[in-house]
């Protein structure tokens, strides 16, 4: 093998810089030439390739965002886009080809691997949804900046003693909240996974306040309600002075924790060492802190669950 690319797909994920910066470094070190693909399948149906040497990775492990950009290719869906992308990665003499991105990219991923190309992907999502792993790239930055802005909010809900409803991202998923409600002291935690009742949340919150609590603090997953609505249900069933704060893409950005440069890291130069050996059509990934790979099609199987005592473990402490 002489030649790899790397591209960015999807949504993007604080510490795929720094795991674009392992993919080339581990590259160049084994004496492999690198191209990056900007904006993802979309960029590489349009050709929009870049040389990768050495420098052109300098001074990104510590920032959040993608130096490739990313995008979405509604024509990558299509059998004629796969071939398309093949056959641009033939002509430009690619044999190797390391994704990152999420369930969707690992989807196009799986298709450029099975037309012939050796593909790896790196699981990068802020939604931490990918399973048949420890965790994704993005997510561990995504919940500390849900649980600064939680800690913030905290403060004023505090002085004027108030009900917040704090939306946070995640897709279908209930990871983000469930994490960023644990550890910011949610008095109530709505995931898409566990069935709720608006009932039970709003006597909770009634039992609270006549302990003495002066304010509450909800969470809610995207994919378990909307934000708005429910604040306007607590406040219509409470009389409470309820706010709500949708965090949205803020929870995407900002310079990426350690834990997310050290897998990013890990994982980008496991995903060189993987192709180079000839895998294709797996993830890379680490199981119990070890590096390791996972066919595509078993990850695709897998899901990731919120942990069911975890969520239990938040309501027992915001009694
Ligand atoms: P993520 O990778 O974060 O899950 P998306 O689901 O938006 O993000 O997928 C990113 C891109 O991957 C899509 O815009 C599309 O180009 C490609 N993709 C998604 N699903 C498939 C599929 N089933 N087959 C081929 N390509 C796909
Ligand atoms: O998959 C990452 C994610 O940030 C989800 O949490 C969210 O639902 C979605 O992407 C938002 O997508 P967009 O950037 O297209 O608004």
């Amino acid at each position: 093998m002489r030649k790899i690319a790397v591209l960015t797909s999807g949504g993007d994920a604080p510490g795929m810089n720094a795991g674009v910066r392992a993919v080339v470094r581990t590259a160049i070190y084994h004496g492999l030439e690198v191209v990056g693909i900007r904006r993802g399948y979309a960029g590489l149906l349009d050709g929009d390739v870049k040389p990768m040497p050495l420098e052109s990775v300098g001074d990104i492990i510590q920032r959040g965002g993608t130096c490739l950009y990313t995008a979405r290719c509604l024509e990558f869906l299509t059998e004629d886009g796969q071939r398309r992308g093949y056959e641009r990665l033939t002509d430009l003499g690619v044999e190797g080809l390391i994704v990152f991105g999420g369930d969707g990219s690992f989807r196009g991923a799986q298709k450029l691997h099975q037309l012939g190309i050796k593909t790896i992907g790196v699981p990068s999502t802020i939604d931490n949804d990918i399973g048949a792993c420890d965790a994704n790239i993005g997510f561990d930055t995504a919940v500390q900046t849900a649980i600064d802005a939680i800690d913030k909010i905290r403060d004023t809900a505090t002085s004027h003693e108030r009900t917040y409803v704090i939306e946070v991202m995640g897709r279908s998923a209930g990871h983000i909240a469930l994490a960023a409600g644990l550890a910011g002291g949610a008095e109530s935690v709505l995931v898409p996974e566990v069935p709720y009742k608006l009932e039970d949340v709003v006597a909770k919150l009634q039992r609270g306040v006549a302990r003495g609590k002066k304010h509450s603090i909800i969470v809610v997953a995207e994919g378990a309600g909307n934000g708005a609505e429910i604040g306007r249900y607590i406040e219509q069933h409470t009389g409470f002075d309820t706010r709500v704060t949708v965090l949205g893409h803020v929870q995407r950005g900002g310079a990426p924790s350690a834990a997310d440069r050290v897998l990013a890291s890990r994982l980008g130069a496991h995903a060189v060492e993987l192709v180079m050996a000839g895998v294709s059509g797996h993830m890379a990934a680490t199981k119990n802190g070890e590096l390791t790979s996972v066919p595509f099609d078993e990850v695709f199987r897998a899901e990731r669950k919120p942990s069911h005592a975890v969520y239990q473990l938040a309501d027992i402490l915001s009694i």
